[in-house]
């Protein structure tokens, strides 16, 4: 695969932080001055999240240029660009509001629970930015015709959540919510609900048991998709938060222009959460399928390169459920595609660097113990399948492995999602249950030979006081 041209000049943009926001701390770039910024245009900008800043800044302009045309007119732009999901499994928008239950009570749902570990794209949006969510929300619901709409965020996204209702009560008074729409006869309730701190109300039935004021379970399927049954029984489309960001945007500039950047069907920019042993981890908006691993990790504008000068060790492309890749595919483009033809996926957009003082099997059994943690234990290969590998891989970090114990961590994976393949085989009610081996069996076919050292050595051969410390407490 050639490896794609680097941009010759690059524009950076300072972030304004929030003051719960952290790390990441890098600044923002769209990584070449001729691309647009799409959801992240108003970062960095004084008050962004404001109502005034948004309508000094083009604000509410894509709803009143929706509210002129059809609902039919306005997904057929959506359908036009293309626009993959930004929450994990990449279906794009448009099919999926297409598929919408014919039923004279429909929801919108909007996803911004955002819980897994290295993915904070969604809180930034949401903090800094509310109103472009809101927009999207009112956009959305009017093209796919929904009745009322729900904003879920995570319950521990304090700014974000106070940011947003602010956001909401002023766009209620501006008259872009609630009745009679700028003038029209749309109207729109949008509720914004704070989840109760599970990761598995991230997906999307569990979601909607939550919001019905259940117990977060993922639905037994079928029916497959909400789009046919959703909440209270009825036709509902769920999307994330950064996908409903975009569709402002793409109404005001058409699918046309958001479908010619990217490549194929992997179209627009997009939001890529970077962390761990880079110098500069922070979220990058950039052009989607132009720019490679490579580029986000080292060009001097994003990642900047591998922290202290290091070795690159292995990178997760997108998300702890996804495949790991090492540096020969760092050529690879940011695109589903490529990522999906080398056997892993964009999933949340969240890339995490690892370097060569990092132990292979304490990154397994963390991301393990995370799900295992996360597991609503419906369904057996899940529920025990992630506690067993759990305890395999801190025995084997602790010392006391032993080099069977290779074999009975991939036989356990291969309970949990038969054949380890890409994409991955189910037999679990949701997607979590086939999450949980692509770590484990990745830093198996990767890095044998330093698991079994620590089977040899009887410990972690990589091991310092802190990593210590958290292995013996568990
Ligand atoms: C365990 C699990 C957790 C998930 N967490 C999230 C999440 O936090 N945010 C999100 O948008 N999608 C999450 N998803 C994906 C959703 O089920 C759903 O596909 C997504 O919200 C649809 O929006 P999109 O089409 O705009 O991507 C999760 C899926 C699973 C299986
Ligand atoms: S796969 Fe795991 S998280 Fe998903 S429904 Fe089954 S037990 Fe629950």
């Amino acid at each position: 695969m050639s490896k794609p041209k680097k941009p010759k000049q690059t524009k950076q943009v300072p972030t304004k932080q929030t003051p719960s926001f952290k790390p990441p701390t890098a600044a923002l770039a769209t990584h070449g001055p001729e691309l647009p910024k799409i959801v992240t245009s108003r970062i960095g900008v004084e008050n962004s999240y404001t109502l005034d800043t948004f309508l000094n800044t083009g604000g509410y302009q894509g709803l009143k240029k929706a509210l002129s045309m059809t609902p039919e007119a306005v997904s057929e732009q959506v359908m036009t660009a293309s626009l993959l999901g930004r929450g994990g499994a990449g279906f794009p928008a448009g099919r999926k509001w297409s598929m919408l239950g014919q039923s004279p009570v429909k929801y919108l749902v909007v996803n911004g629970d955002e819980s897994e570990p290295a993915t904070f794209k969604d809180r930034m949006l949401v903090e800094n930015d509310p109103h472009q969510l809101i927009e999207g929300t009112v956009i959305t619901a009017y093209a796919i015709g929904a009745v009322l709409a729900f904003i879920y965020i995570r319950g521990e996204f304090a700014l974000a959540l106070e940011r947003l209702q602010a956001a909401l009560n002023e766009a209620y008074q501006h008259g872009a919510v609630g009745k009679s729409i700028f003038g029209s006869s749309v109207s729109l309730d949008i509720i914004v609900q704070p989840g109760a701190g599970a990761y598995i109300c991230g997906e999307e039935t569990a979601l909607l048991e939550a919001l019905e004021g259940k117990r977060g379970f993922p639905r037994i399927k079928p029916p497959y998709f909400p789009a046919a049954v959703g909440l209270y029984g009825e036709p509902t489309i769920v999307n994330n938060v950064e996908t409903i960001s975009n569709i402002p945007w793409i109404v005001k500039n058409g699918g046309a222009a958001f479908r010619r950047l990217g490549e194929g069907n992997s179209t627009g920019t997009r939001l890529f959460a970077l962390s761990g042993h880079v110098k500069r981890p922070g979220n990058y908006e950039i052009e989607m399928a132009k720019n490679s691993f490579e580029n986000i990790i080292y060009d001097s504008d994003l990642g900047g390169g591998i922290l202290n000068d290091h070795e690159l060790k292995a990178f997760i492309p997108g998300g702890v459920s996804s495949p790991w890749f090492g540096p020969e595919h760092l050529g690879l483009p940011l695109s589903a595609e490529a990522v999906g033809q080398a056997g892993s996926m964009l999933g949340s957009g969240s890339i995490v660097v690892m370097d060569h003082t990092t132990c292979i099997v304490r990154v397994a059994w963390r991301i393990t113990r995370f799900f295992h943690r996360e597991s609503c234990g419906q369904c057996t290969p899940c529920r025990e399948g992630a506690g067993w590998l759990e305890k395999i891989l801190h025995r084997i970090e602790s010392g006391a492995g032993k080099e069977e114990d290779l074999d009975l961590l991939m036989d356990v994976c291969d309970n949990i999602s038969p054949g380890i393949i890409w994409p991955p085989a189910q037999t679990t009610i949701c997607p979590l249950g086939p999450s949980i081996p692509p770590s484990i069996a990745s830093g198996i076919k990767m890095f044998r030979d330093e698991f079994l050292i620590h089977v040899k050595e009887g410990g972690c051969p990589i091991s310092d006081a802190r990593h210590s410390a958290e292995v013996s407490r568990v």
